[in-house]
């Protein structure tokens, strides 16, 4: 693009859609655009009140209340995009994995051994139904000017709740398999990354604008067992992807020692979680992925105006990438205040202008 049509793309205000993925492709935008992970969520009284009668599985396999609750945050706050409303583990329910949520997650039959992996018969495309029906009246309700975010697990993470009944931070039962059966593991990376591509594949087809992969229990590796498992996995995924396809975004949460191994990767954006300094990471991998993040979630306590300055200080660090999307560094917490969600979004539509 030319310089002086680039100039042109900033002034004229984009439509939401436009500016997603122009920050996600690396062109220019108007303004960074914002939205947060979680934004549908406890937080809400109106999240809660429907919360209150029905179970939060229940709510991700009814494609009304689903659809019902991805729009909540959007219509309070209106963010620049709305992420459909489901969960990673969702995909594993068609594979008769007795999943329940009591609020974590809770799996009765977990994949330990060769016969387990062998058992994991059914289909995902059944369980992600109610997700891509949600996806769709999203499209139809929202349409063309407002992108919609589809997510899944990334195989790593996935494995990692697969294999255990109730997840502890240690992860005993992957780094278990890791040291005494890698060859187990590589089996269960490949049939998770089936299904971490099949989920995709599914949302895109049913519309989404853009594909976020969780690899929320990736950081816990070093950059070498990374390349050994959860990167290969990972990028057995973005290869299995029909192209076309809409840009993918990477989480990986406290992984600022895999930055490098994330862009390798090359998804079109990496998201940062709060701890790494975004102006660093985006002098050092910023050309070759656009970033995302990356405020502490808890700086939405804070009061108005350092919530203001936070973003601000983000977006000066984001100029410094090919394109910066304003997020948190993980999910909005159930005990953030409404006001706090509002001051961020706000700060990130007004501060862009007033930013130096
Ligand atoms: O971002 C959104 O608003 C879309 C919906 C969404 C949920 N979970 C809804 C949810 C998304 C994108 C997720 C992703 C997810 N789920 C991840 C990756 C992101 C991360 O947080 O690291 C993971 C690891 C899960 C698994 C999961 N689901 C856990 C660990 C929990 C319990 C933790 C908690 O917050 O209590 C859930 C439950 C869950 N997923 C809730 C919501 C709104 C709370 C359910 C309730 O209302 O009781």
């Amino acid at each position: 693009m030319g310089l002086e049509v680039a100039k042109a793309e900033q002034q004229r205000e984009m439509t939401r859609l436009e500016r997603m993925l122009c920050a996600c492709r690396g062109q220019p935008t108007d303004r960074p655009p914002v939205w947060l992970m979680r934004q549908a969520g406890r937080y809400l009284p109106e999240y809660r009140e429907i919360r209150a009668r029905t179970s939060f599985l229940e709510m991700c396999r009814d494609p009304e209340i689903a659809t019902e609750v991805s729009l909540q945050p959007y219509r309070r706050f209106g963010m620049d995009a709305v992420i459909v409303f489901s969960d990673i583990l969702v995909p594993l329910t068609g594979l008769d994995l007795e999943l329940t949520f009591q609020p974590g997650p809770r799996i009765e039959n977990p994949i330990r051994s060769e016969s387990d992996l062998d058992r994991l018969e059914g289909s995902v495309a059944e369980a992600m139904r109610p997700t891509c029906d949600a996806l769709r009246a999203l499209k139809t309700k929202l349409g063309n000017e407002t992108p919609v975010i589809g997510f899944a697990g990334a195989p790593w993470t996935l494995a990692a709740y697969a294999s255990e009944k109730k997840l502890s931070r240690d992860l005993a039962q992957l780094s278990t398999l890791s040291y005494r059966d890698p060859t187990l593991l590589d089996r269960m990376l490949e049939r998770m990354a089936e299904i971490t591509t099949e989920a995709l594949r599914l949302q895109s087809e049913a519309g989404a604008d853009v594909l976020q992969i969780f690899d929320t229990w990736a950081g816990m590796l070093s950059s070498e067992r990374f390349q050994r498992f959860a990167g290969p996995a990972l990028r057995r995924v973005l290869n299995a992807l029909p192209t076309p396809r809409p840009p993918v975004i990477i989480f990986a949460r406290g992984a600022g020692h895999l930055v490098d191994d994330l862009a390798d990767l090359e998804p079109d954006v990496v998201s940062l979680d709060w701890r790494v300094d975004l102006e660093q990471v985006a002098g050092r991998i910023g050309q070759r992925v656009s970033l995302q993040g990356n405020l502490d979630p808890a700086a939405l306590m804070a009061p108005a105006p350092e919530i203001a300055r936070q973003v601000a200080q983000l977006i000066r660090a984001g100029r410094k990438a090919r394109g910066h999307i304003l997020n948190l560094g993980h999910g909005v917490l159930p005990t953030i205040p409404v006001e706090g969600v509002a001051a961020f979004v706000a700060a990130a539509r007004d501060g862009a202008q007033t930013t130096p």
